[in-house]
């Protein structure tokens, strides 16, 4: 579809949401396993791969290098690499679509092998700040020339004498982080990352699986120092990509707001960085039962049982944020729909996000008549369970998850919410419509 091509959805209030919600593949995982397929000679088996826009792009940039990449049923795929600095140059200029995720991991794997690489993206990625991966990038020999900013569309040139690095990495960002964790395997020696925030840690858990030598400690004040051996040679691994808790956030917050409801979303992922909504929810009273909690290729998951719950507000607590950094926009529909204040502060990274997700949701709820306060660094929201008047078009600024929101808000809402464009839901959820119908929601 081209870009600029509106899709439109109104959401009616509906009854009961009832049966077994299969959401898809986590999509950090999937990126981390196309990403480290590459960067190792063999066959990497994937299988649960997230089969999405933002994915996909991933999976044909590791073409771009030279790995060999194929899906040999759905959700199945092989991928053979060519090795830690064994990437050739690509042929094209390297579109990521919609996904920081994509990109920003993609710049690190390549940085410390000298091959260069244009990348881009569509409007919303083009006003993203890449400045925070490129910088720590040069500090291991890479070089770039970007737009106004740090943006894209730029150049990356890979060094062919890479450095290690010892670097602390001031954004509360996985993604940041995960970028020069990838970068040190191809530099000498041990590259040493350090971060004050707990961010997923997908990539470190990862790289163990594929060969990597990872150490991590936890530094004063909180936060962890991981240490990374480059030159090394990765050997291919198996990956049972677990359903991603980012996607599981819809129907799970359908369920509880919507009267009756009680959906159950099996095979979740529930590595603790990835839980905040959860924690945040239960807080809340939501009756969510996780019962057959399992150990799953190296990660935990389990099965969510969800029924309708009368929500309270709260203050969310700010450190929490990493580990629920997608999942604002969902927890602000639970919030609008819960009895009093909910507080959340910590915020700062959701205004760079595919929206500014922080003025999207104000500007949302306001025009569905929700009451919310806007702070430069979070959102107060003053709920009224069931009562939300709807009525009006939200504007989703490209963004995946302010659609699948406010979606969510019209199955509860007095009357019917509609978003501009559903087009980008593509990017993590392809199936969102479909199962969310499956489950009673009403969409036209
Ligand atoms: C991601 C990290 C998060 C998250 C993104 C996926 C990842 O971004 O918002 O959707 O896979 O590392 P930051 O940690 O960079 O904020």
């Amino acid at each position: 579809m081209s870009e600029g091509e509106l899709r439109p959805l109104a959401a009616h209030r509906s009854g009961p949401l009832r049966g077994e919600a299969l959401v898809p593949g986590d999509k950090s995982i999937s990126h981390r396993a196309l990403i480290l397929g590459a960067l190792c000679v063999g066959e990497t088996r994937i299988s649960g791969l997230l089969e999405s826009e933002d994915v996909l792009n991933t999976a044909w940039a590791m073409r771009q290098f030279g790995a060999e990449v194929t899906e040999v049923a759905p959700g199945e795929w092989h991928v053979s690499g060519t090795g830690v600095g064994g990437w050739g140059e690509p042929s094209a200029e390297l579109d990521f679509g919609n996904s920081g995720t994509g990109a920003r991991l993609v710049m690190g794997a390549m940085a410390t092998t000298p091959v260069s690489a244009v990348f881009t993206g569509d409007a919303s990625l083009r006003r993203r700040p890449m400045r925070r991966v490129l910088e720590p990038l040069t500090k291991f020999g890479a070089t770039y020339e970007a737009g106004e900013g740090g943006r894209m569309p730029l150049t990356l040139r890979g060094t062919d004498r890479p450095i290690c690095i010892d670097h602390e990495v001031a954004v509360a960002s996985a993604q940041v982080k995960s970028a020069l964790l990838l970068a040190a395997l191809g530099a000498p020696g041990q590259t040493r990352i350090s971060q004050r925030a707990l961010t997923r840690d997908h990539t470190e858990r990862m790289l163990r699986a594929f060969g990597a030598e990872v150490s991590v400690e936890l530094i004063d004040g909180g936060g962890e120092c991981i240490g990374v051996t480059g030159e090394v040679e990765l050997r291919p691994a198996r990956i049972a990509v677990p359903r991603d808790p980012s996607s599981a956030a819809f129907p799970l917050v359908g369920a509880l707001i919507v009267p009756g409801s009680d959906v159950s979303i099996p095979g979740v992922l529930l590595n603790a960085r990835r839980i905040g909504l959860i924690e945040t929810l239960l807080e809340m009273g939501a009756d969510i039962s996780i019962p057959n909690r399992r150990q799953s290729g190296g990660e935990e998951i389990g099965d969510l049982r969800v029924r309708h719950s009368d929500l309270c507000g709260g203050e969310v607590p700010p450190e929490r944020a990493p580990s629920m950094i997608d999942e604002y926009p969902i927890l602000a529909i639970a919030a609008a729909n819960a009895s009093g204040r909910t507080v959340m502060h910590g915020l700062e990274e959701l205004r760079v996000k595919e929206s500014d997700r922080l003025s999207a949701i104000v500007a949302g709820l306001r025009a569905c008549g929700g009451q919310v306060e806007e702070l430069q660094d979070g959102l107060v929201i003053h709920g009224c369970p069931g009562e939300m008047p709807g009525g009006a078009t939200v504007a989703t600024h490209m963004d995946h998850r302010i659609a699948m929101a406010f979606l969510i808000a019209g199955l509860a809402s007095r009357t019917p919410i509609a978003v501009d464009d559903t087009s980008m839901i593509a990017t993590s959820f392809p199936a969102f419509g479909t199962l969310m119908r499956s489950l009673g929601a009403e969409f036209s």
